[in-house]
């Protein structure tokens, strides 16, 4: 079977690079927001080119630190996608805001910027825009959408470690970009693990400071924050994976041109490439059909594993069915839910494994 992820294929240096690390953090005896958590954390934030990361327990507190260190909270709309994993939403919830769901750009998953417009209302505060699959898109206007609307903007980069477009990376055109270390992203730790980017200094240390209780100095609790450190072993981790990430994104990146390449039957749909001024880091590879079910049944018995990202629109979770949305509705997310095909697409995979997945999709007779 042709896996979407293949951990126990990583090569054998990173693995003893990061056993020696794990040796290291267990012989210094500090074990929570120590040496390694700093050390990381300037790595990260030298990487994304961005003045702060600080580190945190998870993807989707890193998007809640966010908002509630931008002061957004109860009577306030966070307008966002509901094609997104659970958290993005969630994280607007826990931070006491209300989400907001606009439609998304059929042509890419990523959300329309004239269903958001349809959204905003004077209590809008923010607009999460995620970085799904690891595009970044338009960038330029949405920055202008936000500023014209008066509103904040953070980039859900879960999916976009190390994006770029025009050469900056995603995190670095809103106020904070938030990004998740589950180890099934592209840079992932060996357990959970996040992070928030930010230029703004002040904006880092009160993030900082919710991650940790609320605490400013030892004793001394001016918010009522979270428990949400990243661990001197995660950290340690994910210092040894960080150095091998360009080259890691440059293999998705080789795959996924053999896909566009290689996939020539018109029952399966590419989504849009991605524009000039954008670097793809291609976390997931999507096709789209309205035959999916049985797409991915062929799939499956010519040895190709996948998986949807996602199936269930996040207005279709019970949790959230009342949820507030365009008034024109989320027709395209509806019909994206139901067309999404992942394919495999990691930096363990042989070319061998790249040509047997084009032509089990080729061979799909619908
Ligand atoms: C787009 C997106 N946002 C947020 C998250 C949440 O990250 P975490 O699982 O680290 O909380 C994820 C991860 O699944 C994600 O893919």
């Amino acid at each position: 079977m042709i896996l979407m992820n293949d951990f126990e294929s990583e090569a054998s240096e990173i693995k003893q690079a990061m056993l020696d690390a794990v040796r290291r953090v267990i012989n210094s005896g500090w074990y929570i927001l120590g040496p390694e958590v700093q050390a990381f954390e300037q790595k990260f934030a030298d990487f994304s080119g961005i003045p702060y990361a600080v580190s945190v327990g998870n993807g989707m507190d890193a998007i809640e630190i966010a908002l509630r260190a931008l002061g957004i909270g109860p009577g306030d709309e966070v307008v966002t996608t509901p094609m997104t994993a659970f958290a993005t939403v969630l994280a607007v919830v826990r931070a006491g805001a209300t989400p907001v769901l606009a439609d998304i750009d059929p042509a890419t998953g990523l959300l329309s910027p004239a269903s958001v417009k349809r959204c905003l209302t004077p209590r809008t505060r923010a607009l999460i825009l995620v970085h799904l699959y690891g595009q970044v898109r338009d960038m330029d206007q949405w920055q202008a959408l936000c500023i014209e609307s008066g509103v904040q903007l953070i980039e859900d980069c879960a999916q976009s470690h190390g994006a770029r477009w025009n050469g900056r990376t995603a995190g670095s055109f809103g106020s904070a970009g938030a990004y998740s270390f589950y180890p099934t992203k592209n840079l992932g730790a060996l357990g959970d693990g996040g992070a928030l980017v930010t230029r703004d200094e002040a904006l880092a240390a009160r993030a900082a400071c919710l991650r940790n209780y609320g605490q400013s100095e030892r004793y001394v609790h001016p918010e009522i924050g979270l428990n949400s450190r990243l661990d001197e072993m995660q950290a340690a981790i994910l210092s040894v994976r960080l150095d091998g990430l360009d080259a890691s994104t440059e293999v998705r990146r080789s795959i996924a041109r053999r896909y566009a390449n290689g996939i020539t039957n018109s029952r399966v749909h590419l989504l849009a490439p991605p524009q000039q001024a954008a670097a793809h880091v291609y976390h997931l590879f999507v096709v789209l059909s309205p035959k999916r079910d049985a797409l991915q049944a062929h799939l499956k018995a010519e040895g190709v594993q996948t998986l949807l990202h996602y199936p269930v629109p996040v207005h279709h979770q019970r949790s959230c069915e009342d949820i507030r949305r365009d008034p024109a509705g989320l027709p395209f997310s509806e019909a994206h839910a139901k067309h999404c095909l992942s394919l495999p697409c990691h930096p363990q995979m042989s070319d061998a494994d790249v040509q047997r997945v084009i032509n089990a999709v080729n061979s799909f007779a619908g």
